[in-house]
């Protein structure tokens, strides 16, 4: 199976308990770090933003909460996530789209923001889905990319790659049903954190001004830049 097929069967087997093990597993800090992600953005409440592999939309959820006059376009390639968004969406005017992020159904320099919530990682080809964000997006147009990362500290770094190799596969398993979802996400976070410098891929993109800020000792990073 490639990998896309992988990731969208992967979502699909676990969307129903997504949300909640996400909270579950990160202690309550996943909606802190969204929070962080949708101030970044810098959004004055003014035009059309795209969450890209926006899952059950919690990201762009929280944009139309913070700013209801805001437009909001969510995509993902799974349409079960999706699914699970719209029922707790409760008549919040997003907009769901089923499409790819490595062939953006949108004509070049569409949108104002662009969002990816943990979604970079899980791509096919990141350098892709990151020159994707930065056709679609206007000039000047800025992108928040929030994505895990390897902890700095070496203390940490140890009791973290247990909990995330050990204890999350065996709780993930034992509640959603799907262990081997679990282990993806061990091995796919130190795979991307060892292949991938999303700072050199969103400068070939075209984008500039770009920055890095580490949340929680380096588990998660939030990546800013904007369209030149
Ligand atoms: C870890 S979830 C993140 C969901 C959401 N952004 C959040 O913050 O919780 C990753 C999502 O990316 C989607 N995805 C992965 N590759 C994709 C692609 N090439 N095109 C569109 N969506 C993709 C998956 O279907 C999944 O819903």
């Amino acid at each position: 199976m490639d990998k896309r097929e992988y990731v969208r069967s992967s979502f699909a087997a676990i969307a129903e308990r997504y949300d909640q093990l996400n909270t579950l597993f990160s202690f309550g800090m996943d909606a802190w770090w969204r929070r962080e992600a949708i101030k970044a953005l810098g959004f004055s409440g003014e035009g059309l933003v795209l969450d890209c592999c926006a899952g059950t939309m919690r990201l762009g959820r929280g944009i139309l909460r913070q700013w209801p006059g805001a437009r909001v376009m969510a995509l993902d390639f799974s349409l079960v996530m999706l699914g699970r968004g719209i029922k707790r969406a409760h008549g919040v005017a997003i907009t769901p789209i089923g499409g790819d992020v490595e062939g953006l159904p949108f004509r070049d320099e569409t949108f104002d923001r662009a969002i990816v919530g943990f979604g970079v990682r899980n791509l096919a080809d990141p350098c892709s889905g990151i020159g994707e964000l930065s056709r679609v997006l206007k000039k000047g147009g800025r992108v928040v990319i929030l994505e895990f990362g390897r902890p700095t500290l070496p203390v940490f770094e140890d009791v973290y790659q247990w909990y995330l190799s050990r204890f999350i596969p065996w709780a993930g398993g034992l509640i959603s049903g799907h262990k081997e979802v679990y282990l993806y996400l061990h091995t796919s976070i130190m795979a991307f954190a060892e292949e991938h410098d999303v700072m050199a891929e969103m400068k070939l993109a075209g984008f500039s001004q770009i920055r890095r800020r580490q949340l929680t000792g380096g588990i998660v990073n939030l990546y800013m830049g904007e369209k030149v």
